[in-house]
């Protein structure tokens, strides 16, 4: 695989603040990558050397094989940004703010009309492109500022937050645009503080804490790493006897493998120290004493219960939001 993004200690002081402390990261050609954090842990300030917008301290980082601090201007065009604050504007049509951003990144004349009904297309403003932006609603302007970060073709696009701020349809339908990009080869590097959203759209996640990255890997590795206790869910056919389920929940408990158990409405929650050796042991059980498997399953801790375990930080942490938190420090 190719890497299209490369981080060397890169590193970010403001002050006696460390913004971004020494980070090693290496982002895959085609790859939809999330850095996950709680507010003020570094993200934008990431976002913001990577994309030229400010220098970093100490470090390197290279988009697209060129050198984000000596070939600026060859990174820049390899790259589409996405700020956390909409650059679009209000006083200006979706098609002229389109149109706008293409003589900006001197995208072709030629070209300019056809990329632009492109992306109002791909983003479902077609219908609404001679409308002025300051009528649309949040998460039509987020769309629209999405397009306009990709008018010149970049092979990858670098967004803030790009769900932060907007309700839930809107932030789904954003998620399910940037899921269809990234299949059309567009490699996504994004930021959230919204862990179900890292979940839902990342291959790879790094998790960001006070300007250090804590834990990296895909959603599913995560939940391994922090998987303590393995769970295995079984329901099997039998009748609602009362005392029939008492008696095989003592069985199984003493099954070997078997810490402990639960019951759940009809299904039992074994929980084992290691799936693949229990398993077995657990259906030779069912088979010797003609208990028929209706269903089994093994059940991994939630990526909320991941990032709880790996980083520490409680989930609430996360809820806080850049207003609340204001108010919460003031308090
Ligand atoms: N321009 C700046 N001047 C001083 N401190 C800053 C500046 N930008 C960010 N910081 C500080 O750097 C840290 C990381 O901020 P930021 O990158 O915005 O975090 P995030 O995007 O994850 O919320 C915070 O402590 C923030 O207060
Ligand atoms: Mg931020």
């Amino acid at each position: 695989m190719n890497i299209i993004i490369k981080t060397k200690s890169l590193t970010k002081q403001y002050g006696h603040i460390l913004a971004v402390d020494h980070i090693d990261l290496e982002v895959f050609e085609g790859e939809i990558f999330g850095l996950l954090g709680p507010n003020g842990a570094g993200k934008t300030t990431t976002i913001r050397m990577l994309t030229g917008q400010i220098k970093p301290t100490f470090g390197e980082a290279w988009i697209a094989g060129y050198d984000i601090i000596h070939e600026s201007i060859k990174a820049k065009e390899s790259i589409g940004v996405v700020p956390e604050v909409s650059n679009v504007y209000d006083e200006m049509s979706a098609w002229e703010n389109l149109i706008f951003a293409a003589e900006l990144y001197d995208v072709p004349r030629s070209e300019r009309s056809k990329r632009a009904i492109e992306l109002l297309k791909f983003f479902g403003l077609y219908e609404r492109k001679e409308d002025k932006v300051a009528n649309f609603s949040k998460g039509m302007k987020r769309r629209l500022t999405i397009a306009t970060a990709l008018i010149h073709k970049p092979k990858v696009i670098f967004l803030d937050e790009p769900t932060t701020g907007l309700d839930v349809q809107s932030s789904r339908m954003i998620r399910i645009l940037l899921k269809q990009l990234n299949k059309t080869g567009v490699t996504i590097f994004l930021t959230t503080h919204y862990i179900e959203e890292a979940d839902q759209l990342c291959h790879r996640i790094a998790i960001i804490n006070k300007g250090k990255i804590i834990a990296l890997g895909s959603p599913e590795e995560l939940k391994t790493k922090a998987e303590e206790e393995h769970i295995i869910e079984i329901s099997f056919s039998i009748s609602k006897d009362v005392e029939e389920y008492e008696d095989i929940e003592n069985q199984l408990k003493n099954l070997n493998y078997v810490n402990s158990i639960s019951r759940i409405g009809d299904k039992f929650r074994l929980y084992v120290e290691n799936t693949s050796e229990a398993i077995p042991i657990i259906i030779d059980f069912c088979r010797k004493n003609n208990l028929k498997i209706i269903s089994i399953n093994t059940l991994k801790p939630s990526l909320e219960d991941a990032f709880v375990k790996i980083t520490g930080l409680s989930p609430e942490i996360m809820k806080i939001e850049k207003e609340t938190k204001k108010r919460v420090s003031l308090g």
